[in-house]
């Protein structure tokens, strides 16, 4: 088989921690696909800036359409609307498959780009986009399409989740949560987006029109940040059994007042009962809790943000639809490509 050629869009945090693994774990990967996976380029606005990881400088470029032109499979890291919203596009359209991590270019422009990888054939995957290193896209538009989700609360802010945990463990005030938070590289460059519920309700339109098969709008996720959220009412909620979260929660319901059946996503500071295992979730940590019709609860645990943790949902996205171009390759079905020993050993005492 004859190399899949790879354009990576971007070199931020999760742009050097793919290209770096690409490079570092090609036989491995190229094992699993069942050909090679060649990273033919990085395109970046400017070629020398200081990056988080150590790359070979021959692989940057700041002509990304040229690039584009020359791959199978284009991975768009560079966030925001435009031009990622074109180049994905131009990807699409010249016959490559896309892998983005773009929240906010799907919530806004989802339905354009789906419907313009159907027409063709393509496949465009968003893992990344929503909790990080979470799996949490493709189960719920693949291993849970046979069942009806019925709700998912979701905390997929991370900055927020580590403010009201430092809220309610410290004691701390919101602006000293956020300037550790900020501190720490968790916040985005703008903390409103973070703070004021954007980030959340973006990734809230996505799990929304993932689990119940539908478009649901950003325009119709109703959105409110935690700047409203006082140290009183964090010890209150804790007083009564409570601790409060920002919560992204997607429900089937029947409207009160219509009677009519349908769908609503909402995010907004919320009680959450201290026995519930979203309670646990610390830190800078995502959870998402769904609840199904015939798989009943299921909870998906991790880290919703980080470079290198983003980028092992880029590559999982990437090996996933590497993998239907090589046709008798390895395929999904097969896992015995690694070839390693297996130890027999019995019990040992061990606490996890
Ligand atoms: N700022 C985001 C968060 C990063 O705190 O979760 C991941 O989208």
């Amino acid at each position: 088989y004859r190399n899949l050629r790879v354009a990576l869009l971007g070199g931020g945090s999760v742009g050097a921690q793919v290209a770096r693994l690409l490079l570092e774990q090609k036989d491995e990967l190229a094992s699993r696909v069942g050909a090679g996976l060649e990273l033919i380029g990085i395109a970046v606005r400017d070629v020398d800036a200081e990056r988080t990881v150590d790359l070979p400088r021959e692989l940057f470029t700041t002509d990304a359409e040229s690039l584009i032109l020359g791959a199978d499979v284009v991975i768009e890291l560079i966030g925001g609307i435009e031009p990622a919203r074109s180049y994905i596009l131009l990807a699409i359209n010249s016959g490559a498959d896309v892998v983005t991590a773009n929240k906010a270019l799907l919530a806004a422009h989802g339905p354009e780009l789906f419907e313009a990888a159907d027409k063709v054939g393509a496949q465009l995957n968003y893992e990344a986009a929503v909790a990080g290193a979470i799996p949490i896209v493709r189960p719920l538009r693949d291993s849970l399409a046979g069942d009806q989700v019925n709700r998912i609360l979701g905390i997929v802010n991370g900055t927020t989740n580590f403010i009201l945990d430092r809220m309610d463990t410290e004691g701390s005030s919101l602006e000293e949560a956020l300037a550790v938070a900020t501190e720490l590289g968790y916040a985005e460059a703008d903390p409103t987006a973070d703070i004021g519920g954007y980030d959340a309700a973006q990734k809230a339109a996505l799990l929304a029109s993932l689990a119940f098969h539908t478009t649901v709008p950003l325009e119709s996720v109703y959105r409110e940040g935690i700047t409203k959220v006082t140290a009183q009412q964090i010890e209150s909620a804790r007083k009564a059994g409570f601790v409060i979260k920002l919560l992204a929660i997607c429900e089937r319901l029947v409207h009160p007042e219509t009677g009519v059946e349908g769908v609503s996503a909402r995010v907004y500071p919320a009680f959450v009962h201290r026995s519930h295992p979203l309670a646990s979730v610390h830190g800078a940590n995502n959870a998402v809790f769904v609840e199904a019709e015939a798989a009943g609860s299921l909870m998906f645990y991790g880290a919703g943000a980080g470079g290198v943790q983003t980028a092992s949902a880029v590559l999982g996205d990437l090996v996933s639809l590497a993998r239907r171009h090589v046709v008798g390759g390895p395929g999904f079905a097969a896992s015995n490509h690694a070839d390693l020993p297996v130890f027999e050993i019995g019990s040992v005492t061990t606490r996890y």
